[in-house]
Formats: structure tokens, sequence, C-alpha cells
């Protein structure tokens, strides 16, 4: 009997990224519409006891050892700090990461720390407060910053940045960021945008892809490839100016990592999905609340990523985006 998730390309999947919420604080106009989203209702959200059942056969059974908390987003998520300790009792204890937008973070950095958290990422696409205000339809980027400070004085390593740029609006600010990250320690990385948005409005043209973000950063730094293996991670890694500094690219539309992909997902209310783009889910909260057991539940998740696909089909003819968009998936 094999534990693993596994799937029919041979790829194992030890890498959960679990979507906390499908809330959010922002309304970036990458994600989603100025008045946000129909959320789940809370009685279709897991609770706590009901995620920590999931989470603990994903660990015991399932072979899972990192656990990535997303959301939406995730520090909207009542009893974070207790959830994330919880998660740290789990045996063999997985690494736990999450992924932010950093707002309220500055006063919570030290406690979820405390509490288990290993390291973090958090989005930041510009360090103009006014095309701060243009994207994320909020006027919080002060907030965000003391974020970031505060999750590297709590001790999180590696602090990383996530930036989409978007063309004719934070475009230009590509170096600047870099420069701003290189100065406060933290590891930027640019990520192409995906048609994930719950608009639908993604188009290539305004996709500013890996080759012309790598072109923008070179007119100003030298980049080395980073020596070290990628692995299933997504970010191609770049050493600015001989190091130790670095940057990332996120190429998931002209680059795709789909043949070393380690991941696996599950949503807010208890669906586990093989890739990002997958268009089939199964529900595990269903499973769950009919009493089935945890091999029962285990053997639904190994059936699910048996189905994964090769990849993600975004430059193929006929493409189709996902019904749920990022924010309910959870990145
Ligand atoms: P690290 O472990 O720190 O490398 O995390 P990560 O980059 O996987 O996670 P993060 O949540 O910071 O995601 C950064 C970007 O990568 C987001 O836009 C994600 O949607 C994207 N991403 C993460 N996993 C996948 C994936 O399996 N496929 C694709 N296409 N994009 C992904
Ligand atoms: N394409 C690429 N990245 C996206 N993000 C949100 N929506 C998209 C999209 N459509 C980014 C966020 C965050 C990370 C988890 O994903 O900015 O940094
Ligand atoms: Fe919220 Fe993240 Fe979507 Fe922005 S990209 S609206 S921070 S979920």
């Amino acid at each position: 009997d094999n534990p693993a998730l596994i799937d029919t390309f041979g790829r194992v999947a030890t890498d959960l990224r679990v979507s906390l919420t499908d809330r959010c604080n922002l309304r970036c106009s990458y994600c989603m519409p100025a008045e946000g989203l129909p959320w789940l209702p809370t009685e279709a959200v897991l609770t706590d006891d009901e995620l920590m059942r999931l989470l603990r056969i994903a660990v015991e059974r399932l072979g899972v050892t990192d656990i990535r908390l997303t959301g939406g987003e995730p520090l909207l998520r009542p009893g974070l700090e207790e959830l994330i300790a919880r998660i740290a009792e789990l045996r063999p204890r997985p690494r736990l990461s999450m992924t932010t937008n950093g707002i309220g973070l500055a006063r919570r950095a030290a406690r979820l720390a405390e509490a288990g958290l290993n390291r973090i990422n958090v989005s930041l696409d510009t360090i103009d407060p006014e095309t701060f205000l243009a994207i994320a339809r909020r006027d919080r980027l002060s907030h965000v910053l003391d974020g970031l400070a505060a999750a590297r004085e709590a001790g999180l390593d590696p602090v990383k940045v996530n930036a989409v740029l978007l063309r004719g609006v934070n475009e230009h600010e590509a170096a600047d960021l870099l420069r701003f990250c290189l100065d406060h320690g933290y590891h930027l990385r640019f990520i192409e945008q995906m048609p994930l948005d719950a608009q639908h409005g993604w188009n290539r043209r305004d996709m500013v892809t890996a080759e012309e973000i790598l072109a923008l950063l070179r007119a100003e730094f030298t980049l080395t490839p980073a020596s070290e293996p990628r692995g299933g991670a997504p970010a191609e890694r770049w050493l600015v100016d001989g190091g130790p500094g670095d940057v990332g690219v996120i190429a998931s539309v002209t680059r795709p990592f789909c043949s070393a992909c380690e991941r696996t997902r599950l949503t807010a209310d208890g669906a586990v999905r093989s890739c990002l783009f997958s268009n089939d889910e199964t529900d595990l909260r269903g499973l769950l609340r009919n009493g089935a057991d945890d091999e029962e539940v285990a053997q639904a998740w190994r059936m699910t990523m048996w189905g994964k696909l090769a990849g993600h089909e975004i430059n193929d003819a006929g493409f189709a985006q996902p019904i749920r968009p990022m924010s309910a998936i959870g990145g």
C-alpha cells in the first residue's frame, strides 16, 4: 500500500496549500471586482476541527511534509494563531508557511512565529502609495510595509515578496521594487499574471512576461542563475550583482513548471484539487460530515490526485478558466 499522493505521471504531492477563507480585505484589480465576491457562507467553511482532521490525515497517511496557509486573506481567519499552534503539533511536524497581503501582520507577526509559523510570503506590487491604491483599491501600503518589517523582526525566515506587474500600471517599478527588497533583506519574486481573476479579464497582451521582466531588471542589475536545484519550486532564481541578494520569476504562463509540480490543494470549503487549474474537485467536507473514516477520506484524496493532468493548458487552444477564481482556490 502506497501512502503517497502520486499521479499517473509519477509526480508526488508533498506540499499542501490550504485556503483558510475566500474573503479578502483588499480588492486587487487583477484578482476580483471592486464590490468583492459572493463569499462562502460560514457553514460552508471547514471548522477548525474539520480542517485539523484533514491536515492530520494529509500528514499521517498521505506524506504531506509542507503546509502553506493561503486565502483569500488567511489573516482574516478567526483563531488563526490557535490553528497554527495545532498544526505545529502534528507529527511528523510539517514545515509551515503562509501567503498573505500583509494587512494586520505588523501586530501579529511575533505571535504567529511563536505559534509555529516558519516563513511567510507577502504580496507587494508597488512601493508607491498611489499605485497601491490604484491596484488594491485600498490605501494600505504602509500597513503592508510595516507588516513586512514585523515579519523579519519576528524571525520568520525567509521573508519573500510576491509582485505581479501590470502593463502600464506598475511595470516601470520593477527595478525599484527589487532595490527596496534587497535593501530590506526580502526575497522578491515577480509573478506572471495568470487567467484566474474573478472577472475573467486576463489577456495575453497585457501580461508582462518573464522575458520582459528580466530585460527590465538587466537594465540595472547583473543577474546570474542561482546554482542550487530548483526542485518543484515555482520560482526560477537569479543572484543579483553577484549575491547574496536574489530575485525570482514565477513564469507560470511562458515557462510552465507543471512537470515538477509537488502540490495538492484544499479550498476553504473542504474541496481537494489536484491543480490550480483543475476543473474537477472532490468534496472532502461532505465525506467528513457524513461520517467517513480517515482511510476513506485519504483514499478520496489519493483518487483525486491520480486524476491530475500533465499541466495547466493555459497555452492550448480552447483553454477555459477554472470555475473558481484564484481567491477561492488559494493561489
Ligand atoms: P514558496 O514555497 O515560497 O516558493 O511558495 P510559492 O511561490 O509556491 O507560494 P506563493 O503562495 O507565494 O505563490 C506565489 C505565486 O506562485 C502565486 O501566484 C501562486 O499562484 C503561484 N503558484 C504557486 N503554486 C503554483 C502552481 O502549482 N502552479 C502555478 N501555475 N502557479 C503556482
Ligand atoms: N495571476 C498571478 N498572480 C496572482 N496573484 C493573485 N492573482 C493572480 C493572478 N491572476 C498573486 C497575488 C499573491 C500571490 C499569492 O498570487 O498577488 O502575491
Ligand atoms: Fe486579496 Fe490576494 Fe486577491 Fe489581492 S490578490 S484581492 S490580496 S486575494
